[in-house]
């Protein structure tokens, strides 16, 4: 993942290195920075739809990441880039993201093989370098604040140092942020849109819920807390589809975990999509049920790291609060208007790829009355 990313960003980094990474980059994920984004947020989602037309078929799973990315793009860096250089950074964290999952599980040798999906992935990740690094220079001469998580960034200092973050690290950590937080919040998103077509009901209610509390309104950041239904689908779905298939760790003393002794030094993993379907803490496993989390007594006796749709920890997921108000944000926005139905014949099954995600999801659009 270092080899991928740069080898300087947040996620690769460890102990007081990692602390303070992680304090750089905290600024662009506070509570008030977050409610800024969902006017962007919003809007990409709109614009995701907007040559649906009815009865056209979506390949869902390929949208949403694309409106993933777009989100991304547009609250870290589209302020500070003009129209060009944007689109270029778009087209080419596109490429990185599509080659970066088998990057990460192959062996270092198979980077270096010349293969065309080899020489795509480093001309992009090359070309994302030099496009940021232009930006940071050009933000750093004029002293002048976008108001993008970009421009955050460039105001966090090393704390040893005093030093002003350099354009590499900007660089890893902007990679980071798109590995990070595409293909986890659109494969989230495609889930539920294809949970709310098998369960007519729950579509309903999400829509009943919507009307009430929104009438003709679009969504604003104010609204999410009162939209409980909808916050308990996305919780489901994070619990039924978690999209992460194994998270490391290294043991740094001797443990002992159950009925083992761990020897310092040990990798370990765990399975967050197996964990979350463990029928002794999840009672009908497989069935997906928003209700469930409305039970708080049930919650609370749910055990420590029995559900961690953000991990745990000092590495636990940056950016929770960010993906869980673009899904409530995007599907808010997009289900008012649209309706999607299941193509034919369509067999859906979850694969593991960088994150666990459907296999193929076609749907149809139709327009809500
Ligand atoms: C539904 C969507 C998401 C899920 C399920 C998710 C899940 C996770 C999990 C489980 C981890 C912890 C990995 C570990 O413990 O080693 C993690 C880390 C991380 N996530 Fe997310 N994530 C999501 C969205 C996002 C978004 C939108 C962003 C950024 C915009 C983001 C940025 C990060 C970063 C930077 C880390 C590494 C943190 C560190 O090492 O200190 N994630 N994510």
């Amino acid at each position: 993942m270092g080899q991928v990313l740069g080898g300087d960003s947040v996620v690769t980094a460890a102990g007081a290195d990692h602390v303070r990474k992680r304090r750089q980059l905290q600024p662009a994920f506070r509570h008030a920075e977050i409610s800024r984004y969902v006017d962007l947020m919003r809007d990409q989602a709109t614009q995701t739809t907007t040559d649906w037309k009815p009865g056209r078929v979506i390949d869902v799973r390929e949208t949403m990441t694309k409106m993933s990315l777009d989100v991304l793009a547009a609250t870290v860096f589209a302020s500070s880039l003009d129209e060009q250089a944007f689109q270029q950074l778009q087209r080419h964290l596109s490429t990185v993201l599509n080659g970066a999952g088998s990057r990460i599980m192959l062996p270092d040798w198979a980077e270096r093989l010349p293969l065309p999906a080899n020489r795509r992935f480093n001309t992009s990740r090359a070309a994302v370098r030099a496009i940021i690094t232009d930006a940071v220079d050009g933000l750093r001469a004029s002293e002048h604040n976008t108001g993008d998580m970009l421009s955050q960034l460039l105001r966090a200092e090393d704390e040893t140092t005093g030093q002003p973050v350099t354009a590499h690290q900007v660089c890893s950590e902007i990679l980071t942020l798109a590995v990070a937080g595409t293909e986890t919040t659109g494969s989230v998103l495609s889930w539920i849109l294809h949970e709310l077509s098998r369960n007519p009901e729950t579509d309903q209610r999400l829509q009943t819920e919507l009307s009430d509390v929104l009438e003709d309104r679009p969504v604003t950041f104010e609204d999410l807390p009162r939209l409980t239904f909808l916050r308990n689908v996305i919780t489901e779905a994070l619990r039924l589809h978690h999209t992460g298939w194994l998270v490391t760790r290294r043991t740094l003393t001797p443990i002992r975990l159950g009925h083992w002794d761990i020897p310092a030094d040990t990798e370990l993993a765990y399975c967050q999509h197996a964990l979350h379907r463990d029928p002794t803490l999840f009672p009908d496993p497989l069935r997906f049920d928003p209700d469930r989390w409305l039970d708080e007594s049930w919650k609370t006796s749910l055990p420590d790291g029995a559900f961690l749709p953000f991990g745990a920890g000092k590495h636990k997921c940056i950016g929770d609060h960010f993906a869980m108000t673009e899904i409530a944000t995007a599907l808010t926005t997009i289900t008012r208007s649209w309706r999607l139905t299941p193509a034919p014949d369509q067999k859906v099954r979850p694969i593991a790829r960088a994150t666990v995600r459907p296999s193929t999801l076609l749907m149809t659009a139709s327009p809500r009355p």
